[in-house]
């Protein structure tokens, strides 16, 4: 059996929760392979909406199973009102909830250490969600960092110690104030909560599984121009969140994985700083952030919205092996007139369809214009009843990247899609 990837080609914020909530009734495990709480994935069912940062999103469905993969960074003082907040909901993870031991520790002082350099850079921050990720990610690429195998052995204290003297010392370079306070005994609370669930070598578990044809959904988070790699760097997170990603943060071969899917919006959106070629600073943005209720899941802020950039997606979809994609939030472009499609940059007076290396030079995008649609869509259930239009939105997608769009979410609630992900 081959294991299923299901990633962000844009800059996050792409549904994946929900997505994913919807196609797990179909894998028999839900794994996620990297990035830790700066993730916000929301679900919708029973007219209730739940976030999940750490936590794969499969946990709503009964009897699945979950891996927190060896390439996830942990705050276990999160980690403890996610699962206590499922607890409240009556969802019982203590048998489905698996925990790689390779997977890296947020600290308290990670959180101070992204804190402190995020101010140190004024006006060029990167708008990190500030969670710890940059740091945790430089502890564990600087061999410095702990994980939740640490957690279980008798000198885990005294390694605590010595990284956060280390921090602590890099805090006063910042000339910034340590105070853990609360957050490190709810951090500590937060461990034990870990304890509580299975510690796994995760990469022998999955591949076992694999071997037993088991059937398994790797989860990103973030999106493609958030990879460290390639996404718009240095406004980017700190791990790779492509493909590549999913191989590295869960211990799989190449050969074990199957299907690549791929989700879109069908506009753009971007939270936290860094260029976005398509971006609106028009009554079309705002219609696009207050009809899309475009807010972060983690941070609340408002996100930037614009056209969707065909030169971005057909990149992501390269560098991922996207073998098919989905589509979100088309309802939200319903009562424009028209809306717009990036499909060439031009660039020094050249059209070109490849980014370029740095999305901050002077790009102008070349526009290709589509009829919209006044018709509520939010309640459709089958293709042939979506307005021409946006058929004809789709249609355009698939014939300029080559890949099927398998399914179209039409709303919050995971009953609102259209399609079967080809599952
Ligand atoms: P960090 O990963 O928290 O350091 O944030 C780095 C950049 O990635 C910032 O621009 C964040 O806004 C963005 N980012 C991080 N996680 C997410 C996410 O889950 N969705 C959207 N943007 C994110």
């Amino acid at each position: 059996m081959k294991a299923d990837v299901l990633l962000g080609l844009q800059w996050g914020d792409e549904g994946k929760g929900k997505i994913v909530d919807v196609l797990t009734p179909g894998y028999e495990v839900i794994a996620r392979f990297q990035g830790g709480p700066n993730a916000g994935h929301s679900l919708e069912f029973n007219h209730r909406k739940f976030i999940l940062h750490t936590i794969p999103s499969g946990v709503f469905r009964k009897d699945k199973l979950n891996i927190i993969g060896n390439g996830v960074v942990i705050d276990p003082a999160i980690f403890i009102d996610e699962i206590q907040a499922l607890e409240r909901e009556g969802v019982d993870l203590t048998d489905r909830l698996f925990i790689s031991t390779k997977a890296h520790l947020i600290l308290p002082t990670h959180r101070m250490l992204d804190a402190a350099s995020e101010a140190a850079k004024g006006r060029s921050r990167i708008g990190s969600t500030l969670k710890g990720i940059g740091p945790a990610y430089m502890d564990k690429t600087g061999r410095n960092g702990l994980r939740v195998g640490d957690i279980i052995r008798s000198d885990f204290k005294k390694k605590y110690k010595t990284l956060t003297q280390k921090h602590a010392d890099l805090l006063k370079m910042y000339r910034y104030k340590v105070d853990p306070g609360d957050y490190e005994k709810k951090w500590f609370e937060g461990l034990d909560m870990i304890r509580r669930f299975r510690l796994v070598e995760s990469e022998y578990l999955i591949n076992q599984w694999l071997e037993n044809e088991k059937s398994i959904l790797a989860e990103g988070a973030q999106g493609t121009l958030l990879d460290i790699d390639f996404g718009t760097y240095p406004y980017v997170t700190s791990s790779n969140t492509i493909t590549a990603g999913a191989l590295a943060g869960l211990g799989l071969a190449p050969s074990r994985v199957g299907k690549i899917k791929g989700i879109f919006k069908a506009y753009c959106t971007r939270v936290g700083s860094g260029p976005f070629p398509t971006e609106l600073h028009d009554e079309d943005g705002e219609f696009l952030r207050e009809k899309g209720h475009e807010f972060g899941a983690t941070t609340g802020r408002p996100r930037r919205c614009g056209w969707l950039d065909l030169p971005a997606l057909r990149y992501a979809i390269m560098l991922n092996g996207v073998t098919e994609l989905i589509m979100t939030k088309p309802d939200v472009l319903t009562g424009l007139d028209t809306f717009r499609v990036c499909t060439h940059y031009r660039i020094n007076g050249k059209e070109t369809g490849n980014l370029p290396f740095s999305l901050e030079d002077p790009i102008e995008p070349v526009y290709k214009t589509f009829k919209g649609w006044s018709r509520d869509i939010s309640g459709i259930r089958k293709y042939d009843d979506l307005p021409e239009e946006l058929k004809n939105y789709k249609a355009f997608i698939e014939k300029e990247t080559g890949i099927p769009v398998t399914l179209i979410s039409v709303g919050s609630d995971r009953e609102a899609v259209i399609g079967n992900g080809d599952r």
